[in-house]
């Protein structure tokens, strides 16, 4: 394994003994609601702490962009650590196993490694540009089916900012009408990693932050997989709007999303 995906690694699964040993006793968690809907517990805080405590102890130059801490380190850092403690703190407070910690290295501005670790299954989903993507050592590849109308499609619900809701339910009602079913999970980069392991053939969602994708981004194309915007560009990662599916799938979600979204 990469020594810098290696310390990924020790700093997920670190911030999952946090967060699961603060698990058993949910009720006492104090929760603050950052704006309508976004939610930030001292969970998230002590988890995210604990993965940049690891990052600096390995690699004190690097820069760091963290959801709960913000940016540290110079503007234009050659390496950039892109941290989410909890992707699904809703899920998380309410009790329901559907969260993840994600964690992406991008070197000169482009991902090179990435770790996913869903605490509640074990489950730890890794990749390294050129090297492919893995759930737990073993290799994944994203779904062979071809046929939108065979294919499971996941999404988000734009919950936080709700200024385009029409635009989304146009497109979630023709996506549902033309494939074999949708879901809505809540944690962005699991959705990605289900992607990439072909458990869902597709996933949607807009206005997402670098640090719901950039992990689960790397892992979809490591898996085979593609990720584009709504209109099969490379903007993703700063519009936060994002498609990703296997070659043929992602080419019948654009053809559904892009007719309603502007250019
Ligand atoms: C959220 C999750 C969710 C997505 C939201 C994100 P958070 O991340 O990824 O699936 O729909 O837009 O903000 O806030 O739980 O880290
Ligand atoms: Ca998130
Ligand atoms: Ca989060």
């Amino acid at each position: 394994m990469h020594p810098m995906l290696n310390v990924a690694v020790k700093a997920a699964r670190r911030a999952g003994n946090v967060i699961q040993r603060a698990s058993l006793n949910l009720d006492t968690i104090r929760v603050e609601k950052k704006k309508s809907n976004d939610f930030v517990t001292e969970v998230d805080r002590a988890a995210e702490q604990a993965i940049i405590d690891v990052i600096n102890e390995a690699y004190p130059r690097h820069a760091i962009l963290a959801e709960e801490s913000g940016a540290k380190g110079m503007g234009g850092a050659e390496f950039e650590w892109i941290i989410d403690p909890i992707d699904g703190t809703t899920n998380f407070i309410h009790g329901h196993p559907q969260y993840a910690i994600s964690i992406a290295l991008a070197h000169k501005g482009q991902i090179q490694q990435a770790v996913v670790f869903d605490p509640n299954r074990n489950d730890l989903y890794t990749a390294t540009r050129g090297v492919g993507a893995f759930l737990n050592d073993r290799r994944i590849r994203v779904s062979r089916r071809i046929q939108l109308n065979e294919c499971v499609i996941s999404t988000g619900f734009p919950v936080v900012d709700q200024s385009m809701i029409d635009t989304y339910l146009a497109i979630l009602k023709d996506v549902i009408g033309k494939s074999a079913g949708a879901r809505r999970e809540g944690a962005a980069s699991l959705d990605l990693c289900n992607v990439a392991c072909g458990r869902v053939d597709g996933f949607f969602e807009f206005n997402l932050k670098p640090w719901d994708i950039a992990a689960g981004s790397l892992i979809v194309q490591e898996a085979g997989g593609i990720v584009t915007d709504m209109h099969g560009e490379q903007t993703w990662l700063e519009s936060g709007d994002i498609v990703a599916a296997s070659p043929k799938v992602l080419a019948q979600l654009l053809q559904i999303i892009a007719p309603h979204v502007k250019g």
